[in-house]
């Protein structure tokens, strides 16, 4: 580029979530990450239900495994999720005295943070506490088990334990549905700024918003609004970063390289927006390649192909995004 200043800048870091058993089974994908990759996580591994089947058990194996070859390659890693409202397990959902399920959320975020301290350069404090509609009576913030155990509180308590736990580590929110044009869309992004400044006047330290940018097609991300975010929240002192990226597919018409172009329109217009609003601290992406994504699960085409979500297609070849992506990390 014409700006040196630029050029000396160090690119902000590329990464991919991925499950520990497709990364352990298979060698071509590994090989994939540790070429492509700044910053390794496993998506699915630290989730509650996931880490304590029972109350007494930690299972923190698998992620010790990813978390371990990551830092070995000096590759990133960084933590999901602390409180969320889905894959708790049954035995912690049948808790019915609140200060029981308070011991429980302290004891499990300072077990868990204490034991990769040191290791996680970041952890989801809470992850998508916000209403799907916070416009709606319940709203703004989400019903669940938590809430209905804890109330509110349960939030501020999940940032102060995580704070002590492991202070070197960013504590984040963790929100979908960040991107977009519409009101519901602004009324997310105000309850998010709301909550961050609800928690700074509590004396508590966020550090930055991840946007899980599960971008669709058919949705026109607001570059402006998303500009704008991102300054309001400089302007609080918290960071930002691409946490979820993928691009969701189902309402594309054509074929594979129709839904590519239609990709690559959604993710240059989101990281457009990104980094107008302030440099982010990473881009993950959910998944690296469409050989293993959510998407299908969830939001299958409905013309009998495959989902095409991610930067790297089933056979592990780039596609049309990968190649804007990197370009406006080097670049920004
Ligand atoms: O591994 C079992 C398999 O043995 C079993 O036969 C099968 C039958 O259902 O389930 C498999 O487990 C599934 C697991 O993914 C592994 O693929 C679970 O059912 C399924 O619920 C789980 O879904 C994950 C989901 O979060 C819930 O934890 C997705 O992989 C994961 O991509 C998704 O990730 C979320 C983020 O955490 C938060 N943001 C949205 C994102 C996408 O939904």
């Amino acid at each position: 580029g014409a700006n040196p200043a630029r050029a000396l800048a160090p690119r902000v870091p590329f990464g991919a979530a991925v499950q520990v058993d497709h990364f352990e089974a298979d060698a071509d994908y590994r090989a994939l990450i540790e070429r492509e990759c700044d910053l390794l996580m496993p998506s699915n591994e630290l989730k509650f239900g996931l880490l304590r089947p029972t109350r007494p058990e930690f299972w923190f194996d698998p992620a010790d495994r990813m978390v371990n070859w990551a830092r070995s390659r000096g590759m990133m890693s960084r933590g999901h999720a602390f409180v969320w409202w889905s894959t708790n397990p049954p035995w912690l959902e049948a808790i019915r005295d609140p200060a029981d399920a308070e011991r429980v959320l302290v004891e499990h975020i300072e077990r868990v943070a204490e034991h990769y301290r040191g290791r996680l350069g970041s952890w989801d404090v809470v992850n998508e506490v916000i209403a799907n509609d916070p416009r709606e009576p319940g709203g703004p913030l989400r019903d669940t088990w938590w809430r209905r155990r804890l109330g509110a509180r349960h939030i501020s308590l999940a940032f102060r334990t995580a704070m002590r736990a492991d202070p070197s580590a960013k504590l984040v929110i963790n929100d979908y549905d960040l991107e977009f044009e519409g009101p519901r869309y602004d009324a997310r992004r105000a309850e998010i700024l709301h909550l961050v400044r609800q928690l700074q006047d509590e004396g508590l330290r966020v550090d930055m918003v991840g946007l899980q940018a599960h971008l669709y097609s058919h949705i026109k991300v607001d570059r402006e609004a998303l500009a704008r975010f991102g300054r309001d929240l400089k302007a609080l002192g918290v960071g930002l970063l691409a946490s979820e990226l993928d691009v969701i597919d189902f309402q594309v018409r054509g074929d594979a390289d129709a839904i590519d172009a239609a990709a690559e329109r959604s993710v240059s217009d989101f990281l457009d927006g990104l980094f107008a609003g302030q440099r982010p601290y990473a881009v993950i992406t959910w998944g690296i390649s469409d050989r293993y994504t959510w998407v299908p699960d969830a939001m299958p085409r409905s013309d009998g192909q495959p989902n095409r979500p991610l930067p790297f297609d089933a056979a592990l070849r780039p596609k049309p995004w990968y190649v804007t992506l990197r370009q406006k990390l080097a670049t920004g």
